[in-house]
């Protein structure tokens, strides 16, 4: 006892702005090498709260999220309330449903409550005796040189609390950010996609899920789409995702139904017309923003973590992925480096920076993948070649959502692996047509008698070839 408040004692104090997902989990990490840690959180404590307004009500968690959990003794505690996905099951306009698997059999990615998840963290800060969890605390601003923060309370008074090292994970619109913009030689850059998006709820029938559970549900139509997440509830929260200028057309009740029945009739029923005409006027769209900056950090006094340092567009499913992989990446250097902040803050931009732009760029890639690329037959058939190519040979040709979902290869790595797979892919499945061409045009001079029968189907084999070229660069 004597010993563990001693060191406490001269242990560093380390301030974590933000209680949401990162700023939760990052406490735990901070806490457990024994720093002091103290929580600032803007919000009332949503373990209490009545209502809980996130960003979203349910997301994807995989391999990095859960390996972050896992750090914390976290993990097993998160995904017993998580719903396995093993694939997207893609819906046609006439209805129809198929299956597109994520990766290998077996593998599959986690539909979880962000509320939950956000208590559960929390609740796991708070079993650590050196961590303090500080709710209705809104940084206003805070001292570089000092390390002074100034927080508002809802009564408007105001704080002035010192730490050693602050923490910002305080979301996309940080307000610790705030200071590194009014500094030189920061690179920042912000941008809102013209989308943005609605949650649905889809409510059980007759006790159970309205549609198969273990799938991310999609409904891909090109400019816009709709998908949807199980919940433990058996409710599906189903996002739709489309472009303002779209969502400002649809008025009143009729035209919601109307565009429902031209893009989503079989989502009719299950989400079902009262709640339709009444969920879908509740709230006004969502914006989506992607946040990019360099460095991450100021001297040995601040990092940014989480969205704070790299929101990303929704579509690759890893915002929070990559913000839990954060605080594993820090943990990693503050082992490394001996927990000597002015060696560890540089360090962590350096290596940081590359792997989170480079999922951002994958996240705006997918936006447009998921709900136009899935419809391409090009698209479909890359994506047999390259799970059959994975499963001949496992160690050298690995689908890009494979690396970013279920390694912890970092994403900068998985991305450049990916543009050399598809130089290779491409070419080898033009040699091999142009080799069948050939083979086939081998076979026509060596047995020229059914001539007749043959030339058909060497006709056809260029057709192909044609055909798959002008898929290619459509
Ligand atoms: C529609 C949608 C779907 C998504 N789906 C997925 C998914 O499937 N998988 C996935 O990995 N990611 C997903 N994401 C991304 C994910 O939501 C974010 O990456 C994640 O929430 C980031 O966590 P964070 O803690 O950095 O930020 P946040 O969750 O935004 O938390 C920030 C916290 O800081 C607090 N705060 C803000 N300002 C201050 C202040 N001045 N002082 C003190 N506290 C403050 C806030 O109250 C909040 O609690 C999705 C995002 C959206 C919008
Ligand atoms: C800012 O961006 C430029 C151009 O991409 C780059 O060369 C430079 O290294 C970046 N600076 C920092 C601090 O990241
Ligand atoms: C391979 O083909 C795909 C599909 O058209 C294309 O998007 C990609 O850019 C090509 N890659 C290379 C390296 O040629």
């Amino acid at each position: 006892m004597e010993e563990s408040e001693c060191r406490s004692a001269e242990k560093k104090v380390v301030a974590v702005v933000g209680g949401g997902l990162v700023g939760a989990l990052n406490a735990c990490f901070f806490a457990k090498r024994g720093f002091k840690v103290e929580v600032f959180e803007s919000r009332e404590d949503i373990r209490k709260a009545k209502i809980v307004r996130g960003r979203s009500i349910n997301l994807a968690l995989s391999h990095r999220g859960r390996q972050a959990l896992k750090h914390v003794g976290m993990e097993e505690k998160i995904i017993s309330k998580g719903i396995p996905m093993n694939a997207r099951m893609i819906h046609s306009l006439t209805g129809k449903q198929s299956p597109i698997p994520y990766g290998k059999k077996g593998q599959y990615i986690l539909s979880v409550d962000r509320a939950n998840l956000n208590k559960e963290l929390l609740s796991e800060a708070d079993t650590y005796s050196n961590t303090k969890l500080n709710f209705d605390h809104k940084l206003q601003d805070w001292n570089a040189e000092t390390g002074l923060m100034t927080f508002v309370r809802p009564d408007q008074s105001q704080v002035h609390i010192k730490a050693d090292l602050i923490v910002g994970c305080d979301g996309a619109f940080s307000a610790t950010r705030k200071r590194f913009l009014r500094r030189t030689r920061f690179n920042y850059s912000q941008t809102y996609i013209p989308h943005g998006y609605k949650e649905l709820t889809m409510p059980p029938i007759n006790g159970e899920f309205a549609m198969k559970p273990n799938y991310l549900h999609i409904w891909p139509r090109n400019t816009f789409m709709m998908i949807a997440l199980p919940n433990l509830d058996r409710t599906f929260t189903c996002t739709l995702f489309m472009p303002f200028d779209e969502f400002e057309k649809i008025t009143t009740d009729d035209e919601v139904m109307r565009f429902f029945q031209k893009y989503f009739p079989d989502a009719i029923p299950l989400i079902g017309v009262d709640a339709l005409k009444r969920d879908y006027f509740k709230l006004p769209a969502q914006a989506m923003v992607s946040v990019k900056c360099s460095p991450y950090h100021i001297d040995d006094k601040c990092v940014l973590m989480g969205d704070a340092a790299h929101a990303v567009v929704p579509f690759y499913g890893q915002g929070m992925n990559a913000g839990f992989e954060d605080c594993i990446v820090f943990d990693e250097m503050m082992d490394q480096f001996n927990e000597d902040f002015s060696a560890v803050l540089p360090e962590y931009s350096r290596v940081r920076v590359p792997d989170d732009h480079a999922i951002a760029d994958l996240a705006m890639y997918n936006y447009i993948e998921m709900r136009a690329h899935v419809n391409s037959k090009w698209f479909l058939f890359r994506k047999h070649v390259d799970n059959f190519l994975h499963f001949l040979m496992p160690k050298t040709i690995i689908p890009l959502y494979t690396m970013v979902t279920f390694t912890r290869t970092r994403y900068h790595k998985a991305v450049e692996r990916w543009h050399w797979q598809n130089k290779v892919i491409n070419h080898s499945l033009l040699l091999s047509a142009l080799g069948a061409v050939v083979g086939s045009s081998y076979l026509l001079i060596k047995n020229p008698p059914s001539i007749n029968r043959v030339i058909i189907p060497a006709e056809k084999m260029w057709t192909r070839l044609v055909a798959l070229r002008t898929l290619r660069t459509s």
